[in-house]
């Protein structure tokens, strides 16, 4: 079973006392509930096996970000499980390519029903590692799934091409081909979409993958792939190795049998992993940091900009790529959009993502919480004024109180980079062509939001925004059937719908002469 070491729901005597609030017990139950469930697993899988770090090291905690309390410890890998790893995906792409796509195409569909028919599991193993809210959670595992459905589907649309020949005894082909091995690196605030967006068109196309979720939340990671397991995708073709970051990635860059690195995460670190696949050239995809603007004009619906702002900026409390993170009001509803705005985020709900009504969980770690408070000390000091929030909230941990500040300038530490937490910073503009310079100010290219109710001005500033994505008179715009991605530094490449599965695909060009000429 491989749950020999696990040692679910540890409590640190420091954190006693919680186990006799309502919510604790609640979470206790949960997760004994998952200790005993058929998708929990806590170590890696290298080859179809369920296996612990060569050197036998495993105390590499899990913690709950909402209680402190060790769910977990899993082992902690590096390079040579990495290799090992790879060596088994590199094996199974020989079979697994070759596969019909209708084959694969079935594998990955009853993978799809197995991750929804454990979906209130999958969800509470996500709010326990990563602290959204169930409700959230319980999204995500839809969300997650909906790429592998999705994906299952497209594996039957790889068509190649005919080339109208230039010679007359000639006939020109295009095959598209799996580019074999893919190195999957991906965050902890998406702990099963992010896999299964990647997972989802390698598996299609015939490629194997060697995942490396986040070190903060892995158990969601090895509860996939244990489904994975389930639904009978064949050793080896879908692995997972969780440790030392630094140490798994210089592995997959090293390796010249993986073909391609996929990653979602920091754009330092995806800068690196550039860098790094140079030394044996491999494809690369990031999916980078964002800088999100959502720009409310005053023609907009003040209750759909407030909505949508909150939708955009509060998601998972502030800790998603596409989170606005700048949002630059026009001067004619200013003030309405900031009272009005400002009274909605009040009536968020912070707290364990286990209880009923909460809508802000913790911040990840404690770092989180130090960079938030450093951008807000940076604007404070600049001029800003916060007019809810602005510090940690009473519950202790890494909860913070959802926060608007106003009279944020360009030159704010909060309007240059990602918080990636729940503060909301209002910057002001005149006119429509100073929205978009705001705007486009930044090397970020991710995400962007429009408010207005002006057809025109929907097109203008959509077709002027250098951003991979635009949302319109809408917070939330991900979907498994639009590609995700961005521009500038954001990123390469581009995820979900029928363009993101040419990530994972190699063009071959055959000319086939005509051996019976003369
Ligand atoms: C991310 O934050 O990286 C992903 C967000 C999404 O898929 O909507």
């Amino acid at each position: 079973m491989g749950v020999a070491r696990f040692s679910l729901f540890k409590i640190a005597s420091s954190h006693l006392h919680r186990m006799h609030h309502p919510s604790a017990l609640r979470q206790m139950s949960f997760a004994s509930g998952l200790q005993n469930s058929t998708i929990f697993r806590s170590q890696g899988l290298i080859g179809g096996q369920w296996v612990a770090a060569h050197d036998g090291i495993w105390n590499f905690f899990r913690f709950n970000p909402s209680t402190g309390e060790i769910i977990a410890d899993v082992p902690f890998m590096g390079r040579r499980e990495t290799n090992d790893a790879i060596s088994s995906a590199y094996q199974a792409f020989n079979s697994w390519s070759k596969l019909t796509a209708a084959e694969r195409s079935k594998y990955l569909r009853k993978w799809y029903d197995l991750i929804m028919s454990h979906k209130e599991e999958l969800g509470q193993l996500i709010t326990l590692e990563q602290g959204k809210p169930l409700k959230e959670a319980l999204g995500e595992v839809s969300y997650g799934a909906s790429f592998i459905e999705f994906f299952a589907e497209e594996a039957k649309q790889v068509y190649g091409d005919i080339i109208p020949a230039t010679l007359a005894d000639r006939r020109l082909f295009v095959l598209k081909q799996p580019v074999g091995v893919v190195g999957a690196i991906t965050p902890w605030n998406f702990p099963l979409a992010m896999i299964t967006r990647k997972v989802g068109p390698a598996l299609a196309c015939g490629c194997t993958v060697v995942v490396k979720p986040s070190e903060l939340t892995p158990l969601t990671a090895l509860a996939a792939a244990e489904l994975a397991l389930q639904a009978g995708i064949p050793p080896g073709v879908l692995n997972v190795v969780m440790g030392n970051a630094s140490d798994i990635g210089d592995a997959l860059l090293a390796s010249p049998q993986v073909r391609k690195i996929t990653f979602t995460g920091s754009t330092a670190v995806g800068k690196k992993l550039m860098a790094g696949a140079a030394g044996t050239v491999k494809r690369i995809s990031l999916e980078l940091g964002g800088n999100a603007p959502c720009i409310v004009f005053d023609d907009a619906d003040l209750d759909v900009a407030v909505k949508g702002a909150i939708a955009a900026k509060f998601r998972n409390s502030g800790q998603t790529c596409v989170c606005a993170n700048r949002v630059i009001v026009q001067e004619g509803i200013y003030e309405k959009f900031a009272e009005a705005f400002s009274k909605a985020v009040q009536n968020l709900q912070v707290g364990d993502g286990f209880t009923e009504g909460v809508a802000q969980g913790p911040l990840i770690n404690e770092a989180a919480v130090q960079k938030v408070e450093s951008f807000l000390q940076d604007a404070l000091s600049k001029g800003a004024k916060v007019i809810l929030g602005g510090k940690r909230h009473s519950l202790g941990m890494t909860f913070y109180e959802p926060t608007v500040v106003t009279d944020v300038k360009s030159d704010m530490l909060l309007a240059r980079e990602e918080v990636f937490g729940p503060v909301a910073p209002l910057l002001r503009f005149k006119t429509e062509e100073e929205a978009i310079c705001i705007a486009n100010d930044t090397n970020a290219g991710l995400a962007a939001y429009i408010f207005t109710n002006n057809v025109q001005r929907t097109w203008r500033v959509s077709e002027a925004l250098e951003y991979g994505l635009v949302g319109v008179n809408e917070g939330i715009i991900s979907t498994e059937v639009a590609p995700f991605g961005g521009v500038k530094q954001s990123g390469l490449g581009r995820e979900g719908s029928k363009y993101g599965i040419d990530e994972y695909l190699e063009l071959k060009y055959v000319c086939l002469g005509d051996m019976n000429r003369k």
